[in-house]
């Protein structure tokens, strides 16, 4: 996520937007930069790498002006350097824009505006909105950026200035956040509350398709198309710590509650126009190359690596092709079997995890083209791979990964849906059938989200045991292994992951009374096979919670404890929403015992090290 900070008023805007952009560092960021009015007109400063750099570029030549606009870049579109940096401006230097979103159709929009002959010098979907605003400004600040705003497809939230207009400030907002921050004789944008808390703790929170006029004196509200509208000054009484959390107690439940948000990010711009099929226009591997791959790895680790065990699935149920999955610290030793037809997909939420890495480049010293899905553009194994889909879940703070999870599942139906259009071994209707089901995955993840206390409970419960199991079937069983992973990560009980066919041959002699075991129930055709599971740890004294599919809470009730159903989707993507529970539990668990949920004991967010 970028963040964007902007300031009029009469106070030099340099030292404010700098702090501004300091109190969105916990976002994440790899560029920084901006712009302000000075007496020689809108100038720019921006740089690659950490806020410092900027700041040591300004000490020598600092921009003196009480207007002006800052931005920290997370890349989506372009690597992180100086020139893709924001602020933005057009190649007359009379406009200036910062942005954070993604403008889904900026490669239509480039062209268009090269025919008419701008030249651009980034690699960025926000570098055109300057140029955008203005080609369509004719005196009117507001109307050029209506005009610009209406030609837009994506998500956008934007600061922009103009040197014609030395007296205003423009911000809009549409499913990016924007707040205006509203001071005595100055005004204020910001992507999140913390960046102008000290300043004010008045704001307006703008709502998809509003945007504002900020002067010194005042705020004009409307809607892109122009129509005044009217709102209440929300009074923030948050301190910092907690506005950096938007509110909630712990980053790992700010970034759970996230994931509608980044299932919409990771799929948009994915979708064909019409939604029906997947247009990944990213890869560079081309039909003829994924036709003659005859087996693909999948590598990666912890988390990821339940990521890739879905993937596994999903490839081979959609384009039919065999995979392997393997943990990357055993893979980059066991002389892997890899030629010239194995496509090597590596998955890491980091893109810097040491034994991901090292497996990256085993592959490609064997031959074998490389993937990466990743979550930070720029990132090592983003830059060595041959093709990468970037996971637009945004920065992820807490060591428990949530959100970065659910997105790499995204990014693995995506890549199976296309790998089954090039082999044709869907056809488009049920292409087109799961991207539907896919699209309803956010809101039915914020239903489960809204029913959060009830896991609250059964997590309170299980927080008094030492151990307890988790067991599943198929893609119940890729998911138990993540949900046991997150919650021994994070509160220190101890669990096992089973598949639940296996229990019999051994491990049920752990079985006894009162011990908790979680088992997953979603995969319909392995129901009544899970179910004969479910009474053998019953008989032997097991307390039983179970994830279901709604519809089903009636029957399965009978077998076990206590239930929680998640709404219905396909088969295949149940694990995109089975997750979400066992998240709940375990961050719940963790706040029973009172351990410290964003950094849990022993464990770092990247294992750059072996
Ligand atoms: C996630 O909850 C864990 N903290 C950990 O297993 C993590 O998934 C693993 O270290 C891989 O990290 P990466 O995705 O950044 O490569």
């Amino acid at each position: 996520m970028c963040g964007i900070v902007g300031y009029i008023g009469n106070r030099e805007s340099q030292p404010i937007l700098l702090e501004g952009l300091k109190k969105l560092e916990y976002r994440g960021y790899d560029s920084a930069g901006i712009a302000v009015f000075t007496e020689q007109g809108l100038e720019v400063t921006k740089t690659v790498g950490r806020l410092a750099n900027l700041e040591g570029r300004l000490q020598g030549d600092p921009l003196r002006g009480t207007v002006g606009i800052g931005h920290t870049r997370w890349a989506t579109h372009g690597k992180p350097s100086d020139v893709n940096s924001h602020p933005h401006m057009d190649n007359t230097l009379k406009f200036s824009v910062v942005h954070n979103g993604i403008i889904e159709n900026y490669l239509e929009l480039k062209e268009e505006l090269m025919h008419q002959g701008h030249r651009f010098l980034s690699e960025t979907d926000t570098e055109i909105i300057s140029h955008l605003i203005a080609v369509e400004y004719e005196g009117d600040i507001v109307k050029a950026v209506q005009k610009a705003v209406r030609k837009m497809r994506g998500a956008f939230a934007l600061g922009v200035l103009t040197e014609y207009e030395p007296d205003r400030l423009v911000a809009v907002r549409y499913a990016s956040p924007l707040i205006i921050g509203i001071g005595e004789g100055e005004k204020y944008i910001a992507s999140d509350i913390p960046a102008i808390l000290e300043h004010t703790r008045d704001i307006y929170i703008l709502n998809d398709g509003e945007m504002a006029v900020l002067t010194r004196d005042g705020v004009e509200l409307m809607t892109v198309e122009g129509n005044p509208i009217a709102k209440d000054v929300f009074h923030v009484d948050w301190d910092l710590m907690t506005a950096e959390k938007a509110g909630f107690d712990h980053f790992m439940l700010k970034e759970i509650h996230e994931q509608p948000k980044a299932y919409r990010d990771t799929m948009r711009g994915r979708l064909s126009d019409d939604g029906k099929s997947v247009s990944l226009t990213e890869l560079s591997i081309t039909p003829e190359q994924l036709r003659a791959i005859n087996r693909v790895h999948i590598v990666a680790c912890g988390t990821a690596m339940h990521a890739g065990l879905v993937g596994k699935t999903i490839i081979e149920q959609l384009a039919r092709v065999p995979v392997e999955t393997d943990v990357a610290s055993e893979y980059r030793y066991r002389s892997p079997i890899i030629t010239p037809e194995t496509l090597v997909i590596v998955v890491s939420q980091s893109g810097e995890t040491a034994d991901t890495l090292a497996a990256l480049r085993e592959a490609k010293r064997n031959g074998a083209r490389v993937l990466a899905i990743t979550n930070v553009v720029g990132s090592s194994v983003a830059r060595e791979a041959d093709d990468v889909i970037i996971t637009l879940a945004g920065p992820e703070i807490a060591v428990a990964s949530t959100k970065a999870y659910t997105s790499q599942l995204i990014a693995f139906y995506l890549f199976g849906l296309h790998y089954a259009q090039v082999l044709g071994t869907q056809d488009e209707a049920f292409v087109s059938h799961v991207l539907a089901a896919m699209q309803s995955l956010p809101e039915q993840v914020e239903k489960i989200l809204s029913q959060a206390e009830v896991i609250k409970k059964i997590a309170e419960s299980i927080s008094r045991h030492a151990n307890l199991f988790f067991i599943g079937r198929g893609l119940d069983y890729a998911v138990a292994l993540e949900g046991s992973l997150k919650l021994k990560e994070i509160s220190y009980i101890h669990s096992e992951a089973y598949a639940a066919g296996e229990l019999k041959h051994g491990t049920l002699a752990l079985i006894e009374e009162g011990i908790p075991v979680i088992s997953l129930i979603t995969q319909e055709d392995l129901q009544e096979k899970t179910l004969s599971n479910i009474k053998e740890v019953k008989a032997r004294g097991a307390d039983v919670f179970a994830v279901v599919n709604e519809g089903n809470e009636a029957e399965i009730a009978k077998s076990v404890d206590s239930l929680f159903a998640i709404p219905r989707t396909l088969p295949l993507l149940t694990p995109a929403l089975s997750v979400v529970p066992l998240q709940l539990l375990s961050y719940y668990a963790s706040l029973a015992l009172g351990h410290d949920v964003d950094k849990p004991r022993n464990l770092a967010k990247s294992v750059t090290v072996e």
